[in-house]
């Protein structure tokens, strides 16, 4: 038996899975600062769920799904993203608006694989369900970026564009679908596929962009409205202090955006898997899904890419408050006590879980990052233990009680 994963899928263990908590941990914080609470739903999903949700014209649902009948024959597939999951569970659930959510977990697309191109990778988001504001738009955008700016990804660009309503949507594509047939044989086949199901995608097309540029754009077809919304959305994010870069091509590649759509690129990766995130503006998703209307706007952020854009320094071991050495085996008892008390009180503690020399547990401990070791010997009957900084060597004899070494730690007396 091979122990390796599945095509397109990773293990990922320490030292590695270290700047994955790191970013994980950064942007639960970060959503949770911003007043997004969280969402937890299945994995899989009814088929129609996403057909209906991301369109079946979409590459996603056309070439990309997991989907299998399980053994009640209902047709049933693995979360290819998370947009059209969310906006079905809240039309389940009867829940008030607006409503902010946030989540984190893998999804799966049946993609060819390739680094920062995985078939099962991760994904955290946020979708603010309920709100027509452009200051959702905003706080949406913003939070991606202040995500980025917190884990230190440099070279990020923010690009944006509006795709309009579904009115001025449906204008412009009546356009482009007339512009596309007249220079049809000059099209590559998929292109030219796309002309009756999903022609804005053929602007993310690599080999037929160049043939576009007298192509009609979105934004010559806005409605007053959507053009001032549009407008909104940029003054805030001037405001907000969120650089950004207009691209009218960006048209996303699933279907249910209407108005603002943004993606944040990590310029230094290859432009294949440069997209580190992206989201938009949803109106009539909940509509499509059955539900009655539900303006909202939200992105997805890929922890794959994320990470690869980061770099290849690994992140440390996790540093320890402390690491307690028995210097004595009696006692190792009343060490494994202290340890849980320690650890109840908010330290970080390990200990050796085997009697080894005094010296062996002091290596251990400089090799965990230990900032002090707490020496449980002969100084127990007096009701005391000795902490020792690792990094100056200094040592203090302190009361055994709780309460008093960890506030000695936390005070940094012993590392002075
Ligand atoms: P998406 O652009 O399809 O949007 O995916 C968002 C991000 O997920 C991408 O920018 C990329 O970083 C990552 N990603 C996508 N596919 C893969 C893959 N095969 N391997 C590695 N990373 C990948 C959505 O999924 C929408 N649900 C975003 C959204 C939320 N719109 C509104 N709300």
């Amino acid at each position: 038996m091979s122990f390796r994963p599945p095509k397109g899928t990773d293990d990922i263990l320490p030292p590695d899975s270290r700047m994955w908590r790191r970013v994980l941990r950064a942007f639960d914080d970060l959503a949770e600062r911003y007043g997004y609470d969280l969402i937890v739903y299945p994995v899989f999903d009814s088929t129609d769920v996403f057909e209906r949700g991301v369109g079946e014209g979409t590459d996603v649902v056309q070439k990309e799904m997991y989907t299998f009948q399980d053994r009640g024959g209902r047709s049933i597939t693995l979360r290819p993203e998370a947009t059209a999951s969310v906006v079905r569970a809240y039309l389940a659930s009867g829940s008030q608006i607006p409503m902010k959510l946030a989540y984190a977990g893998p999804m799966f697309r049946y993609e060819r694989p390739q680094a920062g191109r995985r078939r099962q990778f991760w994904q955290v988001g946020v979708e603010y369900l309920g709100e027509d504001s452009p200051a959702a738009d905003v706080e949406v955008i913003e939070l991606g970026y202040r995500f980025y700016e917190t884990i230190g990804l440099t070279g990020l660009e923010v690009q944006l564009n509006t795709l309009g309503d579904p009115a001025s949507r449906a204008a412009h594509r009546e356009a482009l679908v007339s512009f596309l047939t007249s220079i049809e044989d000059d099209l590559s086949s998929d292109s030219r596929g796309r002309i009756a199901t999903n022609p804005l995608r053929v602007f993310d097309s690599k080999e037929d962009r160049h043939k576009l540029s007298g192509a009609p754009m979105p934004f010559n077809y806005l409605s007053t409205e959507s053009a001032d919304h549009y407008a909104h959305v940029k003054r805030g994010l001037d405001r907000a202090g969120v650089p950004y870069v207009e691209n009218p091509l960006l048209v996303r590649g699933l279907d249910y955006y209407t108005r603002t759509v943004f993606e944040y690129v990590a310029t230094d990766l290859d432009v294949a898997q440069n997209a580190v995130g992206g989201g938009g503006r949803y109106d009539q998703l909940a509509e499509v899904l059955g539900g009655r209307h539900v303006p909202a706007v939200g992105f997805s952020l890929g922890i794959d890419r994320i990470v690869l854009a980061l770099g290849d320094e690994a992140e440390p071991v996790p540093a320890l408050d402390a690491f307690v050495v028995v210097a004595d085996e009696v006692r190792r008892d009343l060490a494994i006590g202290l340890v849980r008390e320690l650890r109840a009180g908010s330290l970080r503690v390990d200990m050796e879980p085997t009697p080894r020399s005094v010296k062996a547990q002091f290596k251990a401990a400089d090799r965990r990052r230990a900032h002090s070791a707490i020496v449980v010997g002969d100084e127990w009957e007096a009701g005391e233990v000795t902490i020792r900084n690792l990094a100056t060597g200094g040592e203090a004899r302190v009361s055994l009680e709780a309460g008093a070494i960890i506030s000695h730690i936390q005070s940094g007396s012993e590392r002075a």
